[in-house]
């Protein structure tokens, strides 16, 4: 049986990567500090405290269970939060992913998934967004997502790591059995704060409803967080396969605005959603939507849970828990 490891598995994205691999027969093993995680998201026997940008620590966990890849969701994920310490993103997300990748050479173990996300593009100027665009990335959160893509670049030049990075649009909705969900603090995205200002009848805030879109509101690429794992599930199974490093974008080329995800949870839970619309937000562009031709055409991987209101749902029987 082949064997995982999984940074960032108590957290949102990996708890749920990590059901979808065991439901595939794989075995896994999860590092997470819990800065920002759920100890409830993992099975006690599965999960090792530990920080990735501590090395050794990391190699005593590939040599007690050896490991075939690692898939690193390991890191701070907040754009705001980033402008105002970006010595926490770069130490975190960056240095972590050197310590983790120096482990992995010292362990023995070649093959790595990496969380990337669309925020390396920036504003791009071509949209649905083709991987070639060049990096232009307008935060420093997506600044580390870059310089970890040219760490495992080098590291696969150099010393025969192999990697793919998946670029995630918006990741949302929960496991359909509602085995996992999402649950960041602070939230802040939108999904789950629509359903917190239903819940708590205080108005969500969204940001610009006068952008160049059909309704005046951003759109975006909403991915449900189960098809999202499934392609982590295709990319690890190419690089164990011997396939050669890529960057794949993960989305499924279908945006929705705002006002229409505000329309989809109204129409789920049964019931208006306070909100009203503020100025728009510095560095949000129109429409963020992805080309994921690539990922489809050469890991054949296609989105199964990703209509909106099937995201909406889950995320919300997810909430109700
Ligand atoms: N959520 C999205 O829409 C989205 C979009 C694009 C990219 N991503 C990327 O996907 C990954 C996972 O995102 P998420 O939404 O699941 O985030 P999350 O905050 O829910 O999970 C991150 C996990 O990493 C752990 N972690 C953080 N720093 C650590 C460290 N130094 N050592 C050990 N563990 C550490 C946290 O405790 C947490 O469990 C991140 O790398 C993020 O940048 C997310």
């Amino acid at each position: 049986m082949k064997r995982i490891l999984v940074t960032g598995g108590a957290g949102y994205i990996g708890s749920h990567t990590t059901l979808e691999l065991l439901d595939a027969g794989y075995d896994v093993v999860v590092a997470d500090n819990l800065s920002r995680g759920h100890r409830s998201a993992v099975e006690p026997a599965r999960l090792r405290e530990v920080d990735i940008l501590d090395t050794p620590g990391l190699v005593r966990v590939m040599q007690e269970q050896p490991v075939d890849a690692v898939i690193h969701f390991a890191a701070y994920i907040a754009v705001g939060e980033s402008m105002k310490d970006p010595g926490l993103y770069f130490r975190n997300n960056v240095s972590g992913s050197i310590s983790l990748v120096n482990a992995m050479q010292e362990a023995g173990v070649r093959n790595i998934v990496f969380s990337s996300t669309a925020a390396v593009y920036g504003m791009p100027a071509v949209v649905p967004i083709p991987e070639s665009l060049p990096y232009a990335p307008i935060n420093v959160y997506g600044e580390t997502k870059v310089m970890v893509e040219k760490v495992l670049d080098w590291f696969g030049q150099t010393q025969g790591l192999r990697s793919v990075c998946l670029r995630y649009f918006n990741a949302s909705g929960a496991d359909p059995a509602a085995r996992a969900g999402e649950d960041h603090e602070p939230e802040t995205h939108l999904i789950p704060l629509l359903f917190q200002a239903i819940e708590t009848g205080t108005p969500a805030t969204l940001f610009g409803n006068d952008y160049p879109t059909p309704d005046g509101s951003c759109i975006r690429d909403y991915i449900h967080v189960s098809d999202l794992a499934r392609a982590h599930i295709g990319a690890v199974e190419w690089l164990m396969t011997g396939g050669v490093s890529r960057r794949f974008n993960v989305g499924t080329g279908a945006g929705y605005s705002v006002q229409e995800v505000v329309d989809a949870v109204a129409r789920v839970v049964g019931k208006p959603v306070p909100h009203t619309w503020g100025p728009r937000r510095e560095g949000d562009p129109a429409t963020l939507v992805a080309d994921s031709s690539s990922l489809r055409n050469e890991l054949g991987w296609a989105p199964r849970d990703s209509a909106l209101d099937r995201i909406v749902e889950t995320a919300w029987r997810w909430y109700n828990r």
